[in-house]
Formats: C-alpha cells, structure tokens, sequence
C-alpha cells in the first residue's frame, strides 16, 4: 500500500485480544501505540480474532488443513489469517495477562495462524520462521507484579510470545507491561505510564 505521496507504507497488524473491550487497560495501552505511529509511515489492520468467529484447532479442523497443505494450497481462504499475519511488516498484539498468561482466544489466534508454508517451515536441521515481520509487540496488563519479583517465574504470557517470536521469525521482540494494576485503589497512574511507554515504542518503529 502507497500513501497519498507515493510512499511504500508499512503494514502493522494489530491483534485486538482485549477481552474486555472498552473496559479493558490493555486496550488502552494499545490505543496509545497505534495514536503514536507515524501515519505516513504505517497503515493499521486490524484484526479481533473473538469476532472474527476463529475457532479451536479440532480433529475435524486440522485433518482439513492437512489436507489443504499436502496439495499446496496455502491460498485456501481458511488460511487466509496465517498469511495475513506473515505477510505484516509489523505485528502488535494486545492481550491482558491472565491465569499466568493471557486469555484463550490469543492462543486459538495462534493455533490459526502457525501454519507449516506460512509463517514457519520445518527443515531437516530444525524450524525457520516465515514470517517478515520486524517487530512483534506485545502490549499487556498485570493485576499483580511478577517483574523483578520472586513471582517472575510465574510470569508466562510475555515469556511465551518471545519464544512465539522467535519461532516465527521475527526480528525482534518487545513488550509492555503496566503491573499491578489490581493492588491498589487507584491504577491511573499506572495505566497511564504505561500509555508513555507504549507510545515511545511505537514512536521509535
Ligand atoms: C479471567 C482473569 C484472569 C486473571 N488472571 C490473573 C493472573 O493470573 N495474575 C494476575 O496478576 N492478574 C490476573 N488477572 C487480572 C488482570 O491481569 C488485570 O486486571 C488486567 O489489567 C486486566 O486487563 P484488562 O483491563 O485489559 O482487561 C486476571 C483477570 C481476569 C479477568
């Protein structure tokens, strides 16, 4: 896609799994990220994996895929979120942090879109991710405080979309946390500077 100067325009896919909708802190981190991309720069698509309707990979589902990808049929509307997402050149996920992690319908957006041809490819010494993206940004929120903690260990939302990062190919990952939102009466100030950090790495793409 071309700005209205000519310009070649980079492609940021934002994942919205901000469950919660307009109640949601995390969603509102990822409004001060896509606010502070350089318009001119980067066009935004985004993507709300609960509406889309994706499903759970099943028995059913995956003998399917299967089958579409031992004919090669990778251009299969069924796919067409995996190439979406490895297609983008750069992805934002928004997911708030919960039971250690983060809600299921990122991981039914992740099962979707892991696709062998795609965004990743088995080679006789190991994997290779496809995807193009540079970055992948990951924006959360914590009820409690796990970083530089005794509980960091517990910590296994961010953790798992770094190696998701890795595995996929991207170039670098980067997260933001705003923590410990639910341990005290007034998260405001946190929300909020979270909202700077966010903005300073959208700033910096
Ligand atoms: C279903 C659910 C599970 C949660 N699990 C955790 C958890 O394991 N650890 C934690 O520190 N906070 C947990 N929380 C609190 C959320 O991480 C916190 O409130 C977060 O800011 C919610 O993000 P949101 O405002 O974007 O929905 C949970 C909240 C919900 C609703």
């Amino acid at each position: 896609m071309r700005s209205e100067r000519g310009k070649i325009m980079r492609e940021v896919l934002f994942v919205d799994c901000c469950v919660r909708g307009d109640q949601s802190r995390t969603a509102r981190l990822a409004r001060a990220f896509i606010g502070a991309l350089d318009k001119s720069r980067f066009h935004v698509t985004t993507v709300d994996p609960g509406r889309e309707g994706l499903k759970p990979l099943t028995a059913e589902t995956l003998h399917v895929r299967d089958e579409l990808l031992s004919r090669g049929a990778l251009d299969d509307e069924s796919l067409r979120f995996a190439r979406q997402f490895a297609a983008a050149d750069e992805v934002v996920v928004a997911a708030p942090f919960w039971e250690l992690s983060f809600p299921a319908i990122l991981k039914v957006y992740i099962e979707n879109v892991s696709v062998a041809g795609i965004s990743f490819e088995m080679l006789a010494d190991g994997m290779r991710g496809l995807c193009r993206g540079k970055h992948l940004v990951f924006l959360t929120t914590r009820g409690g405080v796990y970083e530089g903690t005794a509980w960091a260990d517990l910590e296994q939302g961010s953790r798992t979309m770094e190696a998701l990062s890795r595995f996929f190919g991207f170039d670098q990952y980067i997260c933001v946390a705003a923590e410990g939102l639910d341990m005290t009466a007034d998260p405001e100030p946190l929300v909020a500077e979270g909202e700077v950090r966010a903005r300073a790495v959208a700033a910096a793409l």
